[in-house]
């Protein structure tokens, strides 16, 4: 079957097995920074963009992303570094296996939701496992980043979308996001 999608922001269009996973396509177009952890969608660390939601990737047919904006990591390069320094700092980043899909996820977040609780820090950020770490360093990072983005209001790259964003988000959550966003573990 011949799709056509927008991959970090490069137009493509070919012909794929209909069983092809997303994950499987955007590393077959060298994006390494999505990992595959688990292919059970139990991990997180395959976590892409799908029209600025994030899905599993190892569960998501690329055939359900035609037409579609997919962004991985190497799309939101400063968003990475804007908040990669932060878990850095706090020894969050052990082995670095988890790291994408955690810095995708906590993009997610803050694009969603301006100044979340722990708690929804927790649940949000459940589906990412870290064989590494106790999730401390990753809590400390968010809840840093958050008090530096409070002191330099306009600075940040990683923002809270506007209602209307939020509101086409929450349409497409139904038919894309609750299946297969991350899910477990913080
Ligand atoms: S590889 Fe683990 S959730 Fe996709
Ligand atoms: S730092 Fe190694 S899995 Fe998270």
């Amino acid at each position: 079957m011949r799709i056509q999608m927008t991959l970090n922001g490069k137009r493509l269009e070919e012909e794929i097995r209909p069983d092809l996973t997303l994950f499987e396509f955007v590393r077959a177009h060298g994006c390494f920074s999505v990992k595959c952890g688990c292919e059970t969608s139990g991990c997180g660390l395959c976590t892409v963009f799908v029209d600025e939601l994030p899905v599993l990737s190892c569960s998501f047919l690329a055939a359900r992303a035609d037409n579609k904006e997919v962004t991985t990591l190497e799309g939101l390069p400063e968003e990475a570094e804007e908040f990669g320094t932060f878990l850095a700092e706090q020894g969050a980043e052990q082995c670095g296996f988890c790291n994408p899909g955690m810095i995708m996820n906590t993009i997610a977040l803050l694009r969603e939701k301006e100044e979340p609780s722990d708690e929804e820090i927790k649940s949000y950020l459940a589906g990412n496992l870290c064989r590494c770490s106790g999730y401390e360093g990753q809590m400390r990072a968010i809840r840093n980043f958050l008090s530096w983005r409070d002191e330099r209001p306009g600075a940040a790259v990683i923002r809270v979308r506007d209602k209307k964003d939020q509101k086409s988000a929450g349409e497409e959550e139904d038919s894309i996001s609750k299946e297969t966003a991350a899910g477990g573990a913080v």
